[in-house]
């Protein structure tokens, strides 16, 4: 096996000589260059080299320049630097600018061969660190998810082995951390990809209408029931069910899902005769379903059938690596919407947007970007158009401010000011959601979502609960 390749680079014939033949004896490749123009010449020709071993003291081309020109020829390649006293000062800038270490004539060749396989190890360290990250990053990919991150790869790499199987899969996350985004890669990754991908969006189902969308039912199974119709699960054959907000379905649909997952068979409100479906689920929650169980209001029997893959994904503030790229990716996005031209976004804005707690995750970001590059009207995007909370945290966040208290600040000024705000305008108009919905100038969706969010309770039970 090839120890490595190695260019000798000396103008003092002897020393090189030698050089080259210590390095040699160790079983390196080597090659020897009389000057720094003869290395330039060697490295323009596209040799690569693991290690550069060069003179500082050089006519005309010195080792400083050798060093730039194998930087610049290939990053990775580690140089080491021979000096005479008196140029040390010269060897620590050296260092600086990316060489690997220095020895100090004279030497003996042990000293040499020692720090030139240190200097090798780490090049071949790195070079192997570089391509498995290439490596997960390439194999990993899905259209339109956007990561780099350690957490977001893991996230892939699981979701890419999730794809090759048939298992019931439990995507967690937060708000807008992309539960639906994986849910359909899954499917549109996997072999039932020609087969419907149906989202049930098991929180926005009334429980007592959760079974008959889900199952279907049979004419005269209830008062309005006056012909069959197909639940959500039939129109899923050969396809992929998401059902999304899965702790939010009822006890009795619990116990239909129950029986689909180790039968295959669901059976229609009031009918007899069940119905085989062949389906894939894949369930989301941002709710801790652990707790659900302990509390009793999640099955535990169900709760093992879909925990069998678990993909968690991380809120946006564990991976602030990403915003970056997040960014840019929805910046071309809503260009290419809006038919505008050039738009970025300048540095500080995009440190305020990388320091921002984001308690919406992703879906947030996309709001915040798109709206901020609807509005803009030049084309550097400054922190100061950013909507208020970033900018305001920005400033803050250049403040000597610990952690903690930083933490403690984007909890009062986004989450919570969102809750008491919510909270005190249901209290105002006594409890009535439509009303609120306009005064804070959301749609009634999103309130509801909101209150859901929130845990805020019915307006008689909170009258006297806000605590700001
Ligand atoms: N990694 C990502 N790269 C690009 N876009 C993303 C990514 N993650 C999420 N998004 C986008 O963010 C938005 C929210 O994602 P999604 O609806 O999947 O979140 P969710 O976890 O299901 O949220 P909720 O719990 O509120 O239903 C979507 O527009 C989605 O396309
Ligand atoms: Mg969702």
């Amino acid at each position: 096996m090839e120890n490595g390749k190695i260019l000798v680079v000396e103008d003092q014939d002897a020393m090189r000589e030698s050089l080259v033949i210590a390095f040699r004896d160790e079983g390196y490749h080597v090659e020897g260059a009389a000057s720094g123009e003869d290395a330039i010449q060697k490295l323009d020709n596209h040799n690569i080299y693991d290690l550069v071993v060069t003179d500082l003291k050089m006519k005309k081309v010195d080792g400083l320049e050798v060093l730039k020109a194998v930087k610049t020829a290939n990053p990775s390649t580690e140089v080491v630097l021979i000096t005479a006293y008196g140029t040390i000062s010269t060897a620590v800038q050296a260092i600086r600018d990316g060489a690997y270490d220095y020895v100090t004539k004279p030497f003996r060749h042990q000293e040499i061969l020692k720090v030139a396989k240190k200097a090798i190890e780490k090049k071949s360290l790195k070079d192997r660190v570089r391509y498995l990250e290439g490596e997960v990053r390439d194999k990993y990919k899905f259209e339109g998810i956007v990561g780099n991150s350690n957490a977001m790869l893991e996230v892939l790499k699981v979701t890419s082995h999730v794809c090759r199987t048939e298992s019931t899969v439990l995507v967690t996350g937060e708000s807008g951390t992309g539960k639906e985004l994986i849910a359909r890669a899954i499917h549109y990754n996997s072999l039932r990809k020609d087969g419907p991908f149906v989202v049930i969006n098991c929180g926005a189902l009334p429980e007592n209408l959760q079974e008959s969308e889900l199952f279907g039912h049979v004419k005269g199974a209830f008062t309005g029931a006056i012909k069959d119709k197909m639940g959500l699960f039939q129109q899923a054959q050969k396809g992929t069910i998401l059902l999304d907000e899965i702790g939010e379905t009822s006890p009795s649909t619990q116990v239909k899902l129950l029986r689909f997952l180790q039968d295959g068979e669901i059976r229609p409100v009031g009918g007899n005769r069940a119905v085989y479906v062949e389906a894939r689920i894949v369930a989301a929650t941002n709710e801790n379903l652990e707790k659900a169980v302990e509390s009793g209001k999640f099955r535990k029997d169900l709760f093992y059938r879909i925990n069998v893959i678990r993909i968690h994904l991380p809120s946006l503030r564990e991976r602030r690596e990403d915003i970056p790229l997040l960014v840019e990716y929805f910046l071309e996005k809503i260009l290419e919407k809006l038919k505008k031209g050039k738009r970025a976004f300048s540095k500080e804005s995009i440190r305020a947007l990388a320091n921002y707690s984001w308690p919406g995750n992703i879906r947030e970001l996309q709001n915040v970007i798109e709206r901020t590059v609807t509005l803009s009207k030049n084309e550097i995007i400054n922190a100061d158009e950013l909507p208020l909370p970033i900018e305001e945290f920005a400033a803050l966040h250049s403040d000597p401010m610990d952690n903690q208290k930083r933490k403690s600040f984007i909890v009062t000024t986004l989450a919570e000011q969102e809750k008491n705000a919510i909270i005190e305008a249901l209290n105002k108009y006594g409890g009535n959601q439509t009303k609120v919905s306009q005064v804070l100038g959301i749609s009634t969706t999103t309130l509801w979502r909101k209150i859901k969010k929130y845990r805020i309770k019915p307006q008689h039970e909170i009258s006297d609960k806000i605590d700001k």
